[in-house]
């Protein structure tokens, strides 16, 4: 089914809370195989320069464990580069990151950063690994992305899931022109970033996007109903609004 929506759940949250007190639970294994058990199509991890969260033992271990493909999320440096290169994750998403930031305050300044991103992209697309480039809705970012020879982008919906009434209409309708210009040129949409069961379907409809990548709201909702129930509501949600 070509147009099948896949559900990528993002586990860095479940390392936050294990971090906050410096024990060994909750493991973010444990629960990207229950998100797998219930439906996931793929895990998501950040490690972040500060690994705030998501550490490298975690990347090693999720490497060794998942049946199901891993999106490591990284910023755009070298030692990133190297971890990637050793690890060999199905897809690798490039994202800003600024050390003082709470979570990704936005997308990638691809057409700025043209001449350092170029490189990295083409290895990463050497070793086969499937580059995502997680940038704004802009027609610029997408122009720049197929200039890089981004297989992949991801569209950052955290603008649309923090504003309501027209100002939403309108990011929204950023959000369908840009996955229709990015896949009349060939290059697979994700989108992602404070999607939450109730904002979730206006972009699970947008016919274009391939992949939600989901976590914050999920290891929240979590809490209450357990990470399967979470992933498995999420799931319906994405297909009702697929029609
Ligand atoms: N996509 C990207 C590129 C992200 O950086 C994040 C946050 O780590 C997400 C998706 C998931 O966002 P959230 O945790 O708000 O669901």
């Amino acid at each position: 089914m070509t147009d099948f929506l896949r559900l990528g759940v993002n586990i860095d949250h479940v390392a936050t809370v294990r971090n906050a007190r410096g024990a060994g639970y909750p493991d973010p294994v444990r629960a990207a195989s229950i998100a797998a058990a219930a439906g996931a199509d793929g895990i998501t991890a950040h490690l972040r320069e500060d690994r705030r969260h998501i550490t490298d033992d975690d990347i090693a271990r999720l490497s060794a464990a998942l049946t199901i493909p891993l999106n490591l999320e990284m910023a755009a440096t070298d030692e990133m580069l190297g971890i990637a290169l050793r690890h060999r994750p199905h897809a690798a998403c490039i994202v800003p990151e600024k050390r003082e930031e709470v979570t990704t305050e936005g997308g990638l300044d691809a057409a700025g950063q043209f001449d350092r991103l170029a490189p990295l992209i083409a290895r990463l697309r050497d070793a086969g690994i499937r580059v995502s480039l997680f940038v704004e809705p802009e027609a610029a970012q997408i122009d720049a992305a197929i200039r890089l020879g981004a297989p992949v982008i991801e569209l950052h919906t955290g603008r649309y899931a923090e504003i309501d009434g027209d100002a939403r209409t309108a990011e929204l309708r950023r959000l369908s022109d840009a996955a229709a210009l990015a896949a009349k040129n060939g290059i697979e949409v994700h989108a992602g970033h404070g999607l939450t069961f109730d904002n979730v379907g206006p972009i699970a409809a947008i016919p274009q996007v391939r992949e939600l990548n989901i976590g914050h709201f999920l290891v929240g909702e979590a809490l209450f109903v357990g990470l399967g129930e979470a992933v498995r509501r999420m799931r319906e949600e994405m297909d009702a609004a697929r029609g």
